[in-house]
């Protein structure tokens, strides 16, 4: 959610803050801005909308000046309107923001109580009001922002600019995420390090509570304590750096297509001569009675999928929740127990809630992510990187299924240490997952014709998505990036449930997908799709070669996917539903890659 970007340069701040927005603009496009010193003169702009409209202001009027701050806004507090739009301040000070202040109502009252008055409707403008009126008393541009820093509860990264100080910015981190860049003689911060990439690839990021005071030669950075710490200096991997579409119309296209490749890099890293070598050792499954995995959104999907896998291989009870649920419930947690917290972004503000719940009730808490130097990671005893790579599509493609090639070989580590199954079958499921890759590419030469059946799914007003046993969590997800991306409302059901109830929903006009590869619960899934057909429903049946010819007739449509052994189903057949979702999207002619009120980060809960 909204990502924020500082420069203390050598050339002209404006356009190095727009280009790194422009990379961090799949946190949020409801508003950008930018704030300049020139001189020393400090002078905002600010539009509503994605990025360019920011851009094209700033052909009319152009900002001047070597010092700067940029933000990309996610609306929490007040609507998107350019009042509303960072940087705020802009007399003596600017700031941008990430995150929420959670006593800014308490804040503005004093406010407003000493004679200042406030302007906009959001949470940050009292971050900037605080400062200027610590400045007004006479503090330093550095004490009246850890003046104000001091009085915020809630969460931020925080990037502070003032008037007359070409030469410093003031970032403060607690909750949201926040690196310092280092360049010769230059200096930039930033929400994460992709928005840094062209600028440098030498990166602190701050710890929880650190306050840094930042100058072109120089970085001060005090914890949470008030105490002088030293923030190591990592270089990030080219590939982190790397954000472009690769001539794919859109990244989600991208990103899709690039499932091949990235699977096979998350296979690498985690199998060493057909065995399998976990980055992170030291997770004993003998050990535990139960586990956890805890998510949002796809995330959530990937972890259902996965406790079908660890309970049937690995005979581990396994329970799921969503973060934003689990956090609040107060679960009672074994404590022969661990918990995998599976995230993206590795920032989702109520996955990471989640995680601190469980600190210390719990025998173990692993990060499944894919941004290895995120909150959640760095919480964690263990991490367990997915390796898909700068993922920037809004709707999460690749991220799902690295999420569970990681998942599933957990699962049958899971298994070979509990002995539910034999090396043998351990090395025979892992040979059959590393022809994963080429049966993906067989997927992918269904594109076109996925992409002639959107322009019938794009005219319906709901589609239905259903699946059994580890297929139904793909069901779910295959709705979930149905309406995210095409708007089109979508449900998924467990096949054997509809008959309860939504089979009410069934007529001609609704496309029903059905996720049917030949295991043991196809045929039961074929008589629920025949009761669809019987009441006139359109079925797209996504099946491989022996299902298709046993699934009789009267199927809308049949798609023909690669046999592939059951376990390894969820994964291949994920790569059909994300592109009829895709095509989908494309024919209705949404915003793909930036889905209307979404952000791809959400820091906040
Ligand atoms: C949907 C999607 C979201 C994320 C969710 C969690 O396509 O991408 O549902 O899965 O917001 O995000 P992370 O995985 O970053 O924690």
């Amino acid at each position: 959610m909204c990502g924020i970007v500082g420069v203390l340069g050598n050339h002209e701040a404006a356009p190095l803050l727009v280009e790194a927005l422009k990379r961090l603009e799949y946190r949020g496009y409801d508003s950008a801005g930018i704030a300049t010193v020139d001189g020393t003169a400090l002078t905002r702009r600010r539009a509503v909308g994605k990025l360019v409209n920011l851009s094209d202001a700033l052909v009319h009027a152009p900002l001047r000046g070597k010092a700067g701050i940029g933000h990309t806004r996610w609306a929490t507090h007040g609507a998107p309107t350019e009042a509303n739009a960072h940087p705020h301040g802009g007399g003596k000070v600017a700031v941008v923001h990430n995150g929420i202040i959670e006593n800014y109502k308490a804040l503005r009252s004093e406010l407003e109580a000493s004679g200042l008055t406030c302007q906009t409707e959001t949470d940050t403008e009292t971050v900037a009001l605080l400062t200027e009126h610590h400045l007004a008393r006479g503090l330093s541009p550095r004490e009246a922002a850890a003046a104000t820093v001091a009085r915020l509860e809630g969460a931020y990264a925080l990037a502070f600019l003032f008037d007359g100080e070409p030469d410093l910015l003031i970032a403060a981190r607690k909750g949201s995420p926040l690196a310092i860049g280092y360049g010769n003689g230059e200096m930039f911060v930033g929400s994460d390090a992709l928005a840094l990439g062209p600028l440098t690839d030498r990166i602190t990021y701050l710890e929880e509570g650190d306050f840094a005071v930042v100058t072109r030669t120089s970085v001060e950075i005090t914890d949470a304590g008030g105490h002088p710490v030293e923030r190591a200096i990592r270089t990030v991997r080219p590939e982190q750096a790397l954000v472009d579409k690769a001539g794919f119309r859109h990244f989600m296209a991208k990103e899709i297509a690039e499932q091949p490749a990235v699977i096979t890099r998350t296979l690498d890293a985690y199998l060493d001569n057909g065995r399998i070598d976990l980055p992170a050792p030291g997770l004993d499954f003998n050990t535990l009675d139960r586990l956890t995995l805890v998510a949002c959104g796809t995330g959530h999907y990937a972890c259902y999928t996965a406790k079908y896998w660890f309970e049937a291989l690995a005979r581990i009870p396994v329970d799921i929740d969503v973060a934003s649920e689990f956090r609040y419930r107060e679960p009672p947690l074994d404590p022969a127990s661990a918990a995998l917290f599976v995230s993206q972004s590795g920032e989702t503000a109520d996955t990471l809630a989640a995680l601190r719940y469980c600190k210390g009730k719990i025998s173990t808490i692993g990060a499944v992510v894919n941004v290895t130097e995120s909150s959640i990671a760095r919480d964690s005893d263990l991490v367990f990187p997915i390796h898909a790579g700068a993922e920037i599509g809004v709707a999460s493609t690749k991220a799902f299924t690295c999420q569970l090639v990681v998942l599933l070989l957990l699962a049958l580590e899971a298994a070979r240490q509990r002995g539910t199954l034999t090396e043998e079958e351990v090395t025979g499921r892992l040979t059959e997952l590393r022809a994963l890759p080429g049966l993906i590419n067989h997927a992918l030469a269904l594109e076109e014709r996925i992409g002639r059946l959107a322009r019938r799914v794009a005219e319906a007003r709901d589609v239905l998505f259903l699946g059994r046993g580890a297929m139904y969590p793909l069901a779910l997800e295959g709705a979930l990036k149905m309406k995210e991306i095409s708007y089109i409302h979508a449900e998924a059901y467990a096949s054997g449930e509809l008959k309860h109830g939504p089979i009410a929903l069934i007529d001609e006009h609704v496309p029903v997908v059905v996720m049917a590869p030949t295991d043991t619960l196809f045929d039961k899934t074929v008589s629920n799709m025949q009761e669809v057909m019987a009441r006139g429903g359109r079925v797209l049946l996504i099946t491989d070669a022996e299902g298709a010819s046993a699934a009789g007739d009267g199927v809308w449509e049949t798609l023909i996917l690669p046999e592939v052994a059951p376990f390894l189903a969820p994964i291949l057949h994920a790569i059909p539903v994300q592109l009829l979702a895709y095509h989908t999207a494309v024919e209705k002619g949404t915003d793909v890659d930036q889905p209307r009120n979404l952000a791809k980060s959400v820091t906040v809960e």
